[in-house]
């Protein structure tokens, strides 16, 4: 085959798995600042039917007819079902799903009007993917357990009641994202709030009011209408500064911002957020937006020009009290306010995007996000559809959180493996799409692939030539033994002059395990626990460039490797508070060392 041949031949095989992927996730990448706009919540409970027999697709139960002869029956109906509460995930609402992986068919009907606007079914998330009718007809799918996304029903809804009915699949996809084997528990279902959201006919459906990248006083953004009337007059309004900047759309319904002030700058010490209010001849919303400045320079990383360490801690999305997947507000602010007392200034929400309100909240506190993709560990990148999925995906996460200013890094993979088939070029072309998207934040990829020996690491990867930071992974003290003094400990980093951070360390230890041996790891003593953290400290003063720490993690959280009948029960004990809230020995190592100035 000649090289035309082969070019032809790849065009084709784009072409076709673009259809595909339109056939398998054509929802729509959900509008800008959802919360700000009318909207009719459909969260509350739903009927459910649970498909481990995955017969529901076949059997069509989004269609149900009546019996209309006396011999007539079907072997499914949502009259009689049992209920769920949406959002929430289903495994720990019915104790029969308690370890479910598969479908789950929700049903919700609600009495509406055709309207003279346009209508939206927006979903926060579903887990893992999701299928979507409504009154009998598909609306299309969305794959990703993390992120929102929507469909049109302007013109499919009629007078009265309208059915909405739900495949929502949590079983894990060998080409999936992430894949087979991960160490949390696949929660599924609809875990995040679903609504119906009214814009006008032609509205504002994105934009990005963010400083500009090395800027403590440029906005450089831009905006995006939808729908007919898209060459429009728009306003940009900062009351508070005094700031109305015009301009205008082009054809296509985008238009650049730019304009300047002297803001006070968003900080964890000082959280400030203005009211912005976006205008244009046929819409209008308002966000709530901080402005702050996040850099690497060398070995620095910088907000708003001044060198900071990062004080963070890995946070997975779970109630720990209700051990169910965190949603709401309570349960963010339980998580969010147990990270402040640590003493934190980020929190790194692991593996995957966590709610909306999340982020926000954690903004409003003065905490910096590292937000993250689910490429976890073993992803089979070679097959020919993950690359778009990871991309979908990234799209998705930065479309919801880009004007979030309290999101300072965005993360791409955790743990994944040199050496598989085309794991690096995969990566490597995500980090530049994520650059290409977002030029504001730091962008990185976190690798456990260093190697430990002789009381030395060797920190290497080809990813971190791509990385605004090194984010590493390391358990020495608890997976590895020391193999020397931790403050003996020699490094040898590849990447000389980026920023270092130590994106994970720590060890497990039961609650209360205090009259048992300290000194050996087999007893998951609170002891042992706390002694890896004091070595740990001490092994920081000897890390070239270190700029910020991160244990794993937070809370005690579910999940189903951690099978010891003693010390784990299902449950990976690497938290610093007890899945009870019970604070471990350890968790005041890290809150003295939080309390100290770092430079
Ligand atoms: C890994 C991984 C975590 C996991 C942790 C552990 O570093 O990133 O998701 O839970 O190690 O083994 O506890």
């Amino acid at each position: 085959m000649d090289r035309l041949q082969k070019i032809c031949k790849a065009q084709i095989i784009a072409v076709l798995l673009a259809v595909f992927l339109a056939g398998r996730t054509n929802a729509q990448t959900a509008m800008a600042n959802d919360a700000s706009r009318n909207s009719t919540s459909l969260n509350g409970k739903w009927k459910v039917l649970s498909d481990p027999g995955a017969a529901g697709d076949w059997k069509k139960v989004w269609i149900e007819p009546k019996p209309q002869k006396k011999t007539d029956f079907f072997e499914y109906s949502f009259d009689g079902a049992p209920e769920l509460n949406v959002p929430g995930d289903f495994n720990s609402q019915l104790c029969e799903l308690a370890f479910y992986e598969g479908a789950v068919w929700y049903k919700k009907t609600v009495t509406l009007k055709k309207k003279n606007s346009r209508q939206f079914l927006y979903f926060g998330a579903v887990n893992y993917s999701a299928d979507v009718y409504f009154n009998e007809e598909k609306l299309g799918s969305h794959e990703g357990g993390f992120t929102p996304f929507q469909f049109e029903i302007t013109d499919k809804i009629k007078d009265g009641d309208n059915t909405i009915i739900v495949k929502a699949d949590n079983r894990r996809l060998e080409n999936g994202i992430p894949g087979l084997g991960y160490d949390w528990l696949n929660y599924g279902g609809i875990t995040r709030e679903v609504k119906i959201i009214e814009t006008p006919k032609t509205y504002i459906e994105d934009y990005s009011i963010q400083l500009e990248k090395g800027s403590l006083g440029n906005v450089l953004g831009w905006i995006r209408l939808n729908g007919e009337n898209l060459t429009q007059e728009i306003i940009v309004k900062i009351p508070e500064l005094n700031i109305i900047y015009r301009t205008k759309t082009n054809s296509n319904g985008y238009a650049k911002l730019e304009f300047s002030s002297k803001f006070k700058l968003w900080s964890p010490q000082n959280p400030k957020r203005y009211h912005v209010i976006v205008e244009c001849d046929t819409d209008s919303i308002s966000d709530e937006i901080g402005f702050r400045s996040i850099e690497s320079q060398g070995s620095e990383i910088l907000l708003n020009k001044k060198t900071i360490f990062i004080k963070a801690i890995n946070i997975h999305e779970e109630n720990p009290m209700k051990k169910s997947r965190a949603f709401s507000l309570d349960d963010d602010r339980l998580l969010l306010n147990s990270a402040k007392e640590l003493g934190c200034n980020l929190v790194r929400l692991a593996h995957y995007p966590h709610n909306e309100d999340m982020v926000e909240e954690a903004e409003k506190m003065g905490l910096m996000v590292w937000s993250e993709l689910p490429i976890y560990q073993n992803i089979k990148f070679s097959d020919s559809l993950v690359p778009h999925k990871m991309r979908h995906m990234l799209q998705e996460m930065i479309a919801r959180d880009k004007n979030r200013c309290a999101v300072v890094v965005w993360s791409l993979s955790n743990e994944t493996y040199p050496g598989t088939p085309n794991r690096d070029k995969a990566l490597i072309d995500l980090t530049k799409e994520c650059k290409a998207i977002d030029s504001t934040r730091l962008v990185t990829h976190v690798i456990n692939t260093q190697g430990y020996a002789n009381n030395a690491f060797h920190v290497w990867d080809p990813l971190y030539n791509y990385s605004d930071l090194v984010a590493l992974n390391e358990y020495i003290g608890w997976y590895i033994p020391w193999q020397g003094k931790p403050s003996e400990v020699k490094w040898k980093i590849d990447f000389s002059n980026k920023p270092v951070f130590i994106s994970e360390f720590g060890a497990e230890a039961l609650y209360g395990a205090r009259n048992v041996p300290a000194d050996q790891a087999a007893y998951w003593s609170e002891g042992y626990q706390e002694q890896v953290y004091k070595n740990q400290i001490e092994m920081f003063n000897t890390v070239p460039n270190l700029r910020g720490v991160c244990p794993w993690l937070l809370y005690d959280y579910r999940s189903l490797g951690r099978m010891h009948p003693v010390y784990q029960k299902g449950y990976n004990r690497k938290g610093l508070i007890s899945e009870n809230g019970e604070k471990k020995k350890a968790w005041h190592i890290i809150n003295n060392y939080y309390k100290e100035d770092k430079k």
